[in-house]
């Protein structure tokens, strides 16, 4: 079976970390571009020198073009500017839009059947922006938040109840910012809600830190954003469409109608696999959690609007 092919575009902290999850799980080949002249390379060549250590046989191309990740299975957009202290990630708004918006021409015109995974923030906005110049189908473009959001809350959950953090699930819907919508009713450890196992007062203040989770690692490193598990929750995506595994996890997605959103990338519940979206999970929400997705909807939709797509 020929080898998969993942292009990853921005070769910075979540980039280079992302090609490093990638290589060390055997997922295919990867080809890392960036701008900076030799830092893809050098990156890459020293991801590739890791390979007779940690027993991995991907090939791994740096380069500051796109010929070289024709024909990609999946491109992971990780290029872009990340927050420092005092920035929301909606202050990222235009410069980004700009970066994504060209790389996703190159990412086309050299794979125009991939399926592209968009990191770069603002995160639902700048998937809009991939969706709308790929000019792909509603299904091959989608964007990473909902599984570092949970994840987060995963963290937080488990070292509460002192138990496995595999014993722990959650879900975050929403956008990837202030509004995001951490659904502790949907949240379980070992299939029990954690709403049964928790008082309400330290449920509401994990819920505050899930959604604080990005700017409270942002003011601790100063110079930057996480990356670590950033990477690790598009890499889960990568795996997820690579090995048809068919996945339910939170993603942004097109909407169109569900949960009452309109022509807009909202982190929703889905299935992800070979196709990408698969499928969008339409769970019942309370009027309340339901207020609050439209909130958080409505928050992506105006900075949406501020881009004139
Ligand atoms: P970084 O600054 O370490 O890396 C970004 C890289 O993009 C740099 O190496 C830069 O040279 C490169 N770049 C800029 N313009 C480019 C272009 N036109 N083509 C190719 N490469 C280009 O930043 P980091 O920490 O890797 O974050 C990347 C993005 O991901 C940021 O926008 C950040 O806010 C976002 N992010 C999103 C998360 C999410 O949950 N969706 C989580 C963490 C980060
Ligand atoms: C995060 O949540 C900054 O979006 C980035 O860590």
């Amino acid at each position: 079976m020929a080898r998969k092919k993942i292009t990853v575009v921005g070769a910075g902290n979540v980039g280079a970390t992302t090609a490093h999850w990638l290589v060390s799980k055997e997922l295919g080949d990867v080809v890392l571009v960036d701008i900076i002249e030799g830092m893809p390379q050098g990156k890459a060549l020293d991801l590739a020198q890791a390979g007779p250590i940690e027993g991995y046989d991907s090939r791994l191309v740096g380069t500051n073009g796109f010929k070289e990740t024709a024909n990609s299975d999946v491109v992971v957009i990780t290029s872009g500017i990340a927050r420092k202290p005092g920035m929301s990630r909606d202050d990222l708004l235009n410069t980004n839009a700009g970066i994504v918006a060209s790389v996703t021409e190159e990412i086309v015109k050299y794979s125009p059947n991939c399926i592209i995974i968009v990191v770069s923030n603002p995160l639902d906005a700048m998937t809009q922006v991939a969706w709308k110049k790929s000019g792909f189908p509603k299904n091959r473009v989608v964007g990473m938040a909902g599984i570092l959001d949970s994840a987060r809350m995963r963290c937080f959950l488990a070292e509460a109840l002192n138990v496995s953090v595999e014993n722990v699930s959650a879900f975050v819907l929403g956008g990837h910012g202030d509004t995001m919508v951490p659904l502790p009713r949907y949240s379980t450890c070992g299939g029990i809600p954690i709403t049964e196992l928790l008082p309400k007062e330290v449920v509401d203040q994990i819920v505050a830190r899930t959604a604080n989770g990005g700017a409270e690692i942002v003011s601790l490193l100063k110079t930057g954003s996480a990356y670590y598990a950033p990477s690790s929750a598009a890499v889960e995506m990568v795996e997820a469409i690579l090995k048809d595994k068919k996945k339910i996890v939170p993603c942004a997605a097109y909407l169109e109608g569900e949960y009452g959103v309109n022509g807009l990338f909202v982190g929703v519940p889905v299935k992800l696999g070979a196709n990408g979206i698969e499928e969008i999970i339409q769970i019942n929400l309370t009027t309340e959690e339901r207020a609050a997705l439209q909130k958080s909807a409505a928050a992506v939709q105006e900075l949406v609007d501020k881009l004139n797509l």
